[in-house]
């Protein structure tokens, strides 16, 4: 019989389908956290199975990680020989990710210490060339500890992958889940098909001034340019993320350039694009297509009425195409509330008009396709109007089509 907490809702992607994962906890606090972690792994398609020392369980208990895996957890190690099932035959997981990692068991496994079910695991893991990642958590004091340094160092050495984790408050914390399962995905993608590509993704919206205090914007979050940047850098691809003041929080990895109106925006992407050689440019940003003429450069008095002209600012995406004809660039242009023939149209014709190689057409007026959900549903269109249909899906669904198509395109 299954087990009843497999069913979860909410899914968002197929990226580790048939990916098994044994999720190994300590005696950290932020043991707490794993089960959202493991059920966040299952949204992404993988099959996740529990492994925790015994200090873990005086942490959180083992049916709570029962609950969030769907699968009985190895609380001990008995005459099964549970490493070894996790590490060969049937069961055999294809990543080890030990999150919470305590300075005791990372020393351990650094040293060859097989005493608990997490080193027992980690450590036939390395044995059979599975990969292993650790995610450290614990007070500053432990983690700045020059013993665990060289702990740390000699794994990396062995090719054990460390989630950094965010030191604050006197405390190196765990890293934020959304970074550790992107690791994850970004670890067990086995399309390297970016390998050696420079993409550069332009994300969220931009601001522009009215006053020095009011803007114009759009609610543009950025999770649609992130989930592009993390596709891309899944991939094999060195993405950068040419970032707008978007909500969503782009990955620890990720190399970013911060910018607020459109024009800083367009800048930052030239200057960028000039010395580096880029191969994929990405326009995914929600620009404010018009700048205010004449900002008032002091606060407007709200007592009477006044006048905003809004001008219209050249296509960034454009302007890339004319100076850096070889980039291969993925233009994005969104409609309200229109049928698809006249999305379709619309985006056709911002294709031709700015050159770009592909465009993605989406819908914001559309149930689940406003700016900020997690998903959309987009027509990707290329030359001659060849049109793909993507319906209602994750935006991480949604980047790897668009890589799969820009990938066929560059052979
Ligand atoms: C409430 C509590 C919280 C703890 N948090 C941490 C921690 O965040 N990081 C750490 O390295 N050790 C922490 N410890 C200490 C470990 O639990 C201890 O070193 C234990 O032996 C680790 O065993 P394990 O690595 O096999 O899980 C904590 C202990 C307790 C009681």
């Amino acid at each position: 019989m299954e087990h009843p907490t497999k069913i979860i809702k909410g899914a968002k992607s197929q990226l580790l389908k048939d990916k098994k994962i044994a999720l190994c906890v300590t005696g950290s606090v932020a043991a707490i956290g794993t089960p959202k972690i493991s059920r966040e792994l299952i949204r992404n398609g993988a099959e996740v199975f529990g492994v925790m020392s015994s200090a873990a369980q005086k942490i959180i208990h083992p049916d709570t990680l029962e609950f969030g895996t769907g699968n009985p957890v190895v609380t001990e190690l008995t005459g099964k020989l549970e490493y070894i099932q996790l590490t060969e035959g049937q069961s055999k997981v294809d990543f080890v990710l030990v999150a919470p990692a305590t300075a005791n068991t990372i020393s351990k496994i650094a040293c060859g210490i097989y005493d608990t079910p997490v080193t027992c695991i980690a450590l036939t893991a390395l044995g059979s060339k599975i990969p292993v990642a650790i995610a450290p958590a614990m007070h500053i004091s432990l983690y700045e500890n020059s013993i665990l340094k060289a702990n740390i160092e000699k794994l990396k050495s062995i090719g054990v992958k460390f989630i950094e984790p965010k030191v604050e408050e006197g405390t190196a914390k765990l890293a934020p889940m959304e970074t550790i399962v992107n690791f994850v995905i970004k670890e067990l993608h086995h399309q390297k098909d970016l390998s050696g590509k420079k993409v550069l993704v332009m994300a969220g919206p931009t601001v522009e001034h009215v006053d020095p205090i009011r803007t114009i914007t759009n609610k543009s979050s950025g999770k649609m340019g992130i989930s592009i940047a993390e596709e891309a850098a899944a991939r094999g691809g060195r993405a950068t993320l040419v970032y707008g003041p978007g909500a969503q929080k782009p990955p620890e990895y990720m190399r970013v350039i911060n910018v607020v109106t459109t024009r800083e925006m367009n800048d930052a992407v030239i200057a960028e694009l000039k010395p580096n050689k880029y191969d994929i440019v990405v326009g995914a940003a929600a620009v404010a297509d018009f700048f205010v003429e004449n900002p008032s450069s002091l606060k407007l008095d709200s007592s009477r009425e006044h006048t905003v002209v809004l001008k219209p600012l050249p296509k960034i995406i454009k302007k890339i195409k004319e100076d850096f004809p070889n980039i291969f660039v993925v233009g994005f242009k969104a409609e309200f509330q229109v049928t698809d023939e006249d999305l379709i149209a619309s985006a056709y014709y911002c294709m031709k008009d700015t050159n770009v190689d592909l465009i993605v057409a989406n819908d914001v007026g559309r149930t689940g396709c406003h700016f900020g959900s997690d998903t959309d549903e987009v027509f990707i269109i290329g030359p001659n109007k060849k049109v793909v249909h993507v319906p209602l899906t994750s935006k991480r669904e949604i980047a790897k089509k668009i890589f799969d198509i820009v990938v066929e395109r560059l052979k």
